[in-house]
């Protein structure tokens, strides 16, 4: 099949041109991200893998339908950046990676948590310059703490096996999942929020989660409260957090995700004016720890995603052939 693959790093061509090799796919990389404007790109194939920031609204959907685009491969979990009404309208075929490595990115939750607790980044630093000085690097025992889980899936469970590890005592709120092992303790959202002194965002982002965690969930929330979003930018409103974290109230926050990331993350900014005032006011806080959505990036994830999202393509193209030949 041959596939436009919009917003191409140099890690997808490397994990992509080594798995193809089994497959056979006619691959064209294109660095831009898929929009209204770039969908023409994709002219001449009939399918487009996307990432978890390209715009698959409905303009977009009606060019890549007019170009005689018939697939769409997410190679990501998420998906709500598709619109799939329009989609399914258009006869436009969706596939993502429901799962990859739920690991990779429990695993990067808990490197934040570390980080912003223990402040080995600011100890780097300072040993750097030849500071040896413990001033100001206390941190506290994560063994007995409560942590609170936003979801409970894939990758809300990888957390809290971690977790355990650690001897805290893990909740969870999830309004679907029931069987959830023993050290897990199931609770509501509101008791969640007003107990745990660490707080991590594994649900996805729809419209029940867009802002659920927001002003009048900062104020129930224990004060110096640590919280982690490695799930969805908008999930988490940046500006309660803001208004918290100038209060004192939010002690630490750990975001991998942020609401306005797509005009920003997987880019070299450094040379570059930055308009976000957002990000600014975020990146200026020193109990503040951003990752520009890396949570993924695994070897194993990469090529788990790889995988799939090839094994997709070939699973559409049969799909065609059958619904051509009935
Ligand atoms: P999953 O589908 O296995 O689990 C999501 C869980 O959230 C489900 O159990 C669901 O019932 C629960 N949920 C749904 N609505 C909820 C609500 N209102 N409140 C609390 N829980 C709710 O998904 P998985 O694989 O665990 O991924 C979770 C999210 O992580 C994805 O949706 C994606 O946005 C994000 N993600 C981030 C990555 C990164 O690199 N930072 C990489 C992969 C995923």
């Amino acid at each position: 099949m041959k596939v436009a693959i919009f917003s191409t790093q140099s890690y997808d061509r490397q994990f992509f041109d080594q798995v193809n090799a089994a497959y056979g796919h006619n691959l064209l990389y294109l660095e831009p991200a898929l929009t209204a404007k770039t969908a023409i790109l994709a002219a001449g194939c009939t399918a487009v893998c996307v990432f978890v920031n390209d715009v698959v609204d409905k303009a977009t959907l009606h060019v890549l339908h007019e170009s005689g685009v018939t697939t769409l491969v997410l190679r990501c979990a998420g998906f709500n950046q598709v619109d799939l009404e329009t989609a399914k309208s258009l006869h436009i075929n969706v596939f993502r990676v429901p799962s990859y490595s739920p690991e990779a990115v429990a695993e990067h939750a808990v490197a934040m948590i570390m980080t912003l607790n223990r402040k080995t980044h600011k100890a780097y630093n300072r040993i750097r310059e030849g500071n040896f000085s413990l001033e100001r690097l206390i941190g506290f025992n994560l063994h007995g703490k409560k942590v609170g889980l936003i979801g409970l899936g894939q990758i809300g469970l990888a957390f809290a096996k971690i977790m355990q590890g650690f001897g805290t005592e893990v909740y969870a709120y999830d309004p679907v999942v029931k069987d959830v092992p023993s050290y897990i303790r199931m609770t509501d959202y509101d008791t969640l929020i007003s107990s745990a002194a660490i707080i991590s965002i594994h649900c996805p982002l729809n419209e029940q989660t867009r802002h659920m965690v927001n002003k009048e969930s900062f104020v129930k929330m224990k004060d110096g409260v640590m919280l982690i979003n490695t799930s969805r930018g908008a999930i988490l409103d940046s500006n309660a957090a803001i208004e918290a974290l100038k209060q004192g109230k939010l002690g630490y926050l750990g975001i991998d995700v942020y609401e306005q990331e797509d005009k920003l993350f997987f880019r070299d900014l450094s040379e570059s004016l930055i308009a976000d005032e957002q990000i600014l006011r975020l990146m200026s806080f020193p109990n503040v720890l951003i990752t520009a959505h890396q949570g993924f990036f695994t070897t194993e994830a990469l090529t788990e995603i790889a995988e799939t999202t090839l094994q997709n393509l070939t699973d559409a193209e049969s799909l065609r052939s059958n619904l051509n030949q009935l």
